[in-house]
Order: structure tokens, then C-alpha cells, then sequence
């Protein structure tokens, strides 16, 4: 017995070493701690179980029968964070350059079956040079196996990818299917070709940085949805993220105890500008409503134009969509209603109420956005606050123009309640525009167009700059003063707590992708 138990010791602490003291150092030296080393920082301290530790590969090419290496390039198990239950796995860049065999791929499919089966997170810490080139189609196999999974588990259990290292190829589709994926600057990057043959191909020098490093998908693609200056940020705020997240799609929101107060806001008074076309930031808007220092924001550099983020509201952890006039005016374009409507639908997977913060002059004209597809990525966010069951509650701040007002969860595509303050102005379109189409003949014909058009805007706007037609029709539940916004906000979001919608019968519906 004791003989057995010391074998056993000894294949613990020759997994536990992984590729060995040298390429440890190695891994340190560039920046990067280990697998397990990741592990320990994301989890709660002794929460960490593993599973399949003595895995080794079935590889008889090219020699790799010679290199076995207990766990074959990834610790995988499971913890908790914050003392709820998570699965995870970090790929283990000194074997092998983490790269996926078939064993490595069926370690994870293990894991992510059972977050599935109980209901828990999956975090996945990407280190990997991709597919085993010695395995041949098994470690393509492996790779479809979580692609499936990726799949299968998507609005039933959140899935989190952080980028720590290469992720190149294949390598690179299972994070895209996972709900969200943070990246560690300068040390990691993503692509299906690297620059060697992006040169090949289209003759362009680029760098990994360049092509698919952490800035690059945090501004130019929207890959990522957030980013680490380091290993240890990137954990924090995989920690942070988790926080505002059930555990699966069944459960409600995570709550913390919050005491009441009288939670009138005056800071909100003021805050729009006199001249409708000056900007604000509605990051100020959010400060102003929600609980302090709670807004945690997500693809905070991509599709300025509209800002999207997580935060608490009396506790309650909530979703939030907000049109951003400091950028292009609040425009909705292509990609913040690819923005958008992504967190959309993640919320709504996961029972996070909606809170949307309206502020929007309509969509981006120009041949670039027709050409792009506005109306197809338009619709995206159309569709998505369509088929959302999730509470869902509007402030219009300021402009609601056009189809950007049906867009903007209006209460006719399902939204619950809809606020507008008094410097709201809901209408087809602004004042100088929409005069110079309806009163085209009257301004033309007058002796001094000018005073005319002057003249027929300010009729518009006392006609339609303002909330109360809407409110007459019961588009608008309320006119509220902007410092009541956070209470009337709790109070509605208390009072849509235990909605219900019934859905039509379908296999699923076909949002345009
Ligand atoms: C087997 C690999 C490997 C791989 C790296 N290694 N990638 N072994 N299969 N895919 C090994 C190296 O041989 C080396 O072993 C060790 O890992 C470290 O690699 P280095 O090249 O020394 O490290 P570095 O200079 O940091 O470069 C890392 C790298 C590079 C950029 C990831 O290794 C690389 O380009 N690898 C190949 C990437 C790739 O093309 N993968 C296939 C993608 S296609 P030794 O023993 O020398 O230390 C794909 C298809 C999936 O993934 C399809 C799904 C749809």
C-alpha cells in the first residue's frame, strides 16, 4: 500500500512540475505566469480540485511516445470564486506549447459536460499553439468536440474565455462562441493567419500586435470584450464579471443587501445641456443612477456610440444599454448594434434585467453603413430587444428619432416601463429637417425663407420636442424629474421582479446574422 502511495505522490508532483523548471522560467520570463499558477490566483485559496491530472496522450507519431507529460497540456477541475461553484481550465504553454491533442480536448469536454450537468460557470485560460500538429485529424476531432460543446452549453451556463498567450487558427472559434473574452495585453493575441501568411497571401507586413493583439480586438474588431494590462488585471476582472452573473440560466440575478435611503439623485437635474446639440456623457447618467462605483463597462473602446456595461442597482445586478452622445452624437451605426445587441441577448439568456438610457439621433447615414449592411445589423438590435422576456425598462434623456425610438426597447417592441424626462424629444425626425420636408412649399414661397424655416422649426419643436405627446398615448409611462430616476428605477425593476412572458411555439426564432 505505502509503495503505491508513493508511486502516486510521485506522478502528483511530475504533473504538478508540468514542462519542467526550464520552460517554467521561460513562460516567466516573457511575462507569463503558469497554468497552475493562473488557477490559484483566479480561485478562491484551497478551492481547487483536479480532475484528470494523470491523463497522458495516445500519440505514437513522430517520436511522441518518448514525451509523455502527465496532464497533457492542460489542469482542468474545478473551485469556486467567491464561494460559487466554476469549472476551469488553463492550457499549459510548457507541454508542448499547449497545444490540443486528443486527450487535452476530451479534459475539457469532461469539464464542460459537467458545468452543463450542475449548472456552474466555465472559465477557459487560453494559452495554446493550436491543434497538435503530431495528432493529425484527432486533434482537429478534439477541437470540434468543444466547438459542439461551446455550442450546447451557450444561454444555459455562462462561458468565459481569457486570452493568455497565442491563440491561433481553430484555436481561435472557441472563445468567439463563449459569451465573453478578455485579453491580456501585449502578451497574447488571436488570429485564424498569422502574419506569415497574411504575407503570403496578401503581401502585408503586419506584426502579431498589429494583426490580432489585446488593441487591436478592443478597438478595431470587437473581439474582445475586455482587456488586462496584465495576468493578474485580466483575473480580477474575470472575477469582477462573474459577480454580476447567475450561476445558469435558471437562476435570478446575484443580489447584495443594500439599505435604502431617499435615493434622489440631484446631480441628474442639470446634466443635459441647454442646446440640444451639445453632447453629454452618459457615463455621468449611469454614475448618477446607479449604486456607487458599480458600473463595470464592457467593450468599453469598441462602437463608442453606444455604451453597454453591468451594474447594481440597490443591489440588484443589472444589464445596461445607453446611447453615448460624446460620440458620433449617439449615432446608432453597424457596429453598436452589433454592440448592443449582443448584450442584449446575453442578458436576456441569463435573467439580467435591462436598463436602456435613450439618447439618439437615428442611424448613420452614408454609403459606407448602407454598404456595410445598416439595415441587417440594424435589425440585430431591433430583434434582440423584440424577443428579450427579461424586465426591461427605458429613460429617454434627451432625442428619440425615428426608428431609433422603436429600436430603443420602446414600449412597442415589449419594453416594461418607459420614463422620459422633460427635456425628452420624441419625434420622426429633428426640427430643421423635418420643417424643411413638410413646410417645403410655405419656406420657398415666403418673402424671407429664412425667418420662415425659423419660424416652422420652433412650431415643430413645440409640437413635438417633448415627451408629452407620448406620453398622452401611454408610449411614456411617466414624465419623471431626473432626480427621481433612481428611485422610480428601483421601484419598477422591484415591481417586475417575477415577470412572465409566454413565447410563441418554435424550434427557434432567425435573428439576421
Ligand atoms: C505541437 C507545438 C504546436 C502545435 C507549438 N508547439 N505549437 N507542438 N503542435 N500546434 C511546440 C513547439 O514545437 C515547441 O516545442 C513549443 O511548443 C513552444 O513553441 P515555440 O514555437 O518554441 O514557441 P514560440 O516561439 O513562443 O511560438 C509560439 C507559437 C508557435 C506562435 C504558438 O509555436 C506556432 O506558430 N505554433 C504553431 C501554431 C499553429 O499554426 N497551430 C496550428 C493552427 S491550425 P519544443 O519542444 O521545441 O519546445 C489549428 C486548426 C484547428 O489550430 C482547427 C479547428 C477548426
Amino acid at each position: 500500500m505505502n509503495k503505491k502511495l508513493e508511486q502516486l505522490d510521485q506522478k502528483i508532483a511530475e504533473a504538478q512540475l508540468g514542462g519542467g523548471q526550464k520552460r517554467i522560467a521561460a513562460q516567466h520570463h516573457k511575462g507569463k505566469l503558469t497554468a497552475r499558477e493562473r488557477i490559484y490566483f483566479l480561485l478562491d485559496a484551497g478551492s481547487f480540485e483536479e480532475i484528470g491530472m494523470l491523463v497522458t496522450h495516445r500519440c505514437d507519431d513522430f517520436g511522441m511516445q518518448e514525451q509523455i507529460v502527465l496532464g497533457d497540456g492542460v489542469v482542468t477541475g474545478y473551485g469556486t470564486i467567491h464561494g460559487r461553484l466554476v469549472y476551469v481550465f488553463a492550457q499549459d504553454f510548457t507541454v508542448f506549447g499547449g497545444s490540443l491533442s486528443e486527450t487535452h480536448a476530451e479534459k475539457i469536454c469532461k469539464i464542460m459536460d459537467l458545468a452543463v450537468k450542475n449548472g456552474a460557470p466555465v472559465i477557459g485560460l487560453n494559452d495554446s499553439g493550436g491543434a497538435r500538429i503530431q495528432e493529425g485529424v484527432n486533434s482537429l476531432g478534439g477541437y470540434a468536440d468543444i466547438f459542439y460543446r461551446n455550442v450546447r452549453s451557450s444561454g444555459v451556463v455562462p462561458q468565459i474565455s481569457a486570452i493568455m498567450g497565442p491563440c491561433a487558427g481553430g484555436a481561435v472559434y472557441s472563445p468567439a462562441m463563449t459569451d465573453f473574452t478578455i485579453m491580456v495585453e501585449h502578451t497574447s493575441y488571436m488570429f485564424v493567419t498569422g502574419p506569415n501568411v497574411v504575407k503570403t497571401v496578401t503581401n502585408e507586413e503586419v506584426t502579431s500586435e498589429e494583426l490580432g493583439g489585446a488593441h487591436t480586438h478592443a478597438t478595431k474588431s470587437g473581439v474582445t470584450h475586455l482587456t488586462g494590462v496584465n495576468e493578474l488585471d485580466c483575473i480580477e476582472k474575470i472575477k469582477r464579471l462573474l459577480s454580476y452573473i447567475p450561476q445558469n440560466c435558471e437562476e435570478k440575478t446575484p443580489r447584495l443587501d443594500f439599505p435604502l435611503g431617499d435615493e434622489l439623485r440631484p446631480q441628474l437635474t442639470d446634466l443635459i445641456p441647454e442646446n440640444a446639440n451639445q453632447p453629454y456623457d452618459m457615463r455621468e447618467v449611469i454614475a448618477g443612477i446607479v449604486d456607487e462605483d458599480s458600473f463595470f463597462e464592457i467593450h468599453e473602446e469598441w462602437a463608442e456610440n453606444i455604451v453597454v456595461g453591468f451594474a447594481r442597482l440597490a443591489g440588484r445586478s443589472i444589464g445596461i444599454v445607453g446611447n453615448q452622445p460624446i460620440s458620433l452624437a449617439g449615432v446608432l451605426d453597424v457596429n453598436s448594434s452589433r454592440k448592443g445587441a449582443r448584450f442584449v441577448r446575453f442578458c436576456d439568456c441569463f435573467n439580467i434585467p435591462l436598463l436602456v438610457l435613450e439618447d439618439v439621433p437615428g442611424f448613420l447615414p452614408g454609403t459606407d453603413q448602407e454598404w456595410n449592411g445598416i439595415i441587417v445589423n440594424g435589425a440585430k438590435l431591433l430583434y434582440a430587444f423584440s424577443e428579450a422576456t427579461v424586465p426591461r425598462v427605458t429613460v429617454i434623456t434627451r432625442k428619440a428619432y425615428g426608428g431609433a425610438y422603436d429600436v430603443m426597447n420602446s414600449k412597442h417592441i415589449g419594453a416594461d416601463m418607459n420614463f422620459a424626462w422633460p427635456t425628452a424629444e420624441i419625434a420622426v425626425m429633428g426640427a430643421k429637417g423635418a420643417s424643411e420636408i413638410i413646410f417645403k412649399k410655405e419656406i420657398e414661397s415666403a418673402a424671407d425663407p429664412v425667418a420662415m424655416l425659423a419660424e416652422k422649426e420652433r412650431e415643430y419643436q413645440a409640437t413635438f420636442a417633448n415627451p408629452y405627446r407620448a406620453a398622452q398615448r401611454g408610449f411614456i409611462d411617466e414624465v419623471i424629474d431626473p432626480k427621481d430616476t433612481r428611485r422610480k428605477l428601483i421601484k419598477a425593476f422591484a415591481m417586475l421582479e417575477n415577470k412572465v412572458v409566454d413565447r410563441p411555439r418554435r424550434k427557434h426564432g432567425n435573428i439576421p446574422l
